[in-house]
């Protein structure tokens, strides 16, 4: 007999995105990097509420203490149905799109079960290998640097010369800089915004191979549920920033030595994500502000089960949305 159609919750969670993506643009190069993130926390929060999930938030804004919304381990959406972990950055990219830079989005993921999201503890940093399906499955996090390229060149059908790897531009991760250059391979710095630098290995229009570097411990598990939908594959590693850390981590048993899969960081294999660009850039086009209140969004919806992706341009009338909500967007 026929399944009955499931919803697709990706289709709700993009409403999430987009609002607090126009929230987060009306700042676009004020310098004001609270007020970017706070207009994107307050939008995503009012919408959530909407979804028909019982919501457990696993990456939010940190603890309950220093943060009044979105912390981990609130109880998020309608509290019926599916009961789902959360992880969200309302903006990822609060400096870019403070600044006025591309390459800032906002992003959602959901994941069937309370508990089948890795929950980062105290150390915020974790060293990262990402690619696309065609080389999933032949990376190792461990394996020295030449070797990955060797085997995502074959994977990728390419030679070394014309690989593009995406590192993040931090002075932590010079050696991979190093070590890439000596290989041959070509490179993308990136300011900010490692999510999307994930995802982009996964999207041929961007020729992008490899994202290799540290960043955040929050941000892998997002490019986690990305890489569910999309069939890539994310390889990590707890990065300590010094003894103390190490220290911490020792203290917490927390593994430094284990290499974390993408099944380790989100467990399930129903998992939904929407993003919305915010200032624009090569995956997602920017909140565009048009005449008297209207205004274009550009986004994203995948969902794990499917393997559906679709990208949306959604047209708002902030005016009359104004009408109808508490939500206010000037
Ligand atoms: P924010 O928007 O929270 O500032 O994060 C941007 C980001 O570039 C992430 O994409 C990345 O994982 C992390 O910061 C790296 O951290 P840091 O800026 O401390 O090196």
């Amino acid at each position: 007999m026929a399944q009955p159609v499931e919803r697709n919750l990706g289709l709700d969670l993009v409403r999430v995105t987009e609002t607090a993506a126009l929230g987060a643009a009306r700042w676009l190069g004020r310098g004001n990097k609270e007020a970017v993130d706070q207009a994107a926390v307050d939008a995503m929060r009012l919408h959530l509420s909407t979804i028909a999930v019982d919501g457990i938030v696993v990456i939010g804004e940190g603890e309950k203490d220093s943060a009044p919304m979105l912390y981990n381990g609130e109880r998020v959406g309608s509290l019926e149905g599916m009961a789902v972990d959360v992880a969200v950055d309302p903006i990822d990219g609060t400096t870019l799109t403070a600044s006025g830079l591309p390459g800032a989005i906002s992003v959602i993921a959901l994941s069937e079960g309370h508990g089948s999201m890795y929950a980062p503890g105290p150390l915020v940093y974790m060293d990262k290998i990402a690619v696309g399906p065609e080389a999933a499955g032949v990376i190792d996090l461990e394996a020295p640097v030449d070797e990955n390229l060797k085997r995502v060149a074959k994977a990728n059908g390419k030679a070394i010369g014309d690989l593009r790897i995406l590192i993040l531009d931090r002075p932590r991760n010079q050696h991979y800089v190093d070590a890439v250059r000596e290989a041959g391979a070509r490179i993308s710095l990136f300011r900010d915004g490692d999510v999307a630098a994930a995802i982009a290995t996964a999207q041929q229009h961007h020729q992008a191979d490899i994202m290799l570097g540290i960043g955040g411990s929050p941000e892998a598990v997002l490019a986690a549920a990305a890489m569910k939908c999309v069939g890539g594959e994310i390889q990590c590693k707890l990065w300590p920033r010094d003894e103390s850390e190490r220290d911490q981590a020792q203290e917490e048993g927390l593994d430094l030595n284990g290499v974390m899969t993408t099944d380790d960081l989100v467990a399930s294999e129903n998992v939904f994500f929407a993003a919305t660009g915010v200032t624009g850039g090569e995956f997602l086009r920017a909140v565009q502000f048009r005449a008297e209140d209207q205004v274009i969004t550009h986004s994203v919806i995948m969902r794990s089960k499917t393997g559906s992706i679709r990208y949306m341009d959604a047209f708002h009338d902030l005016g009359r949305l104004r009408a109808i909500s508490s939500l206010t967007i000037d």
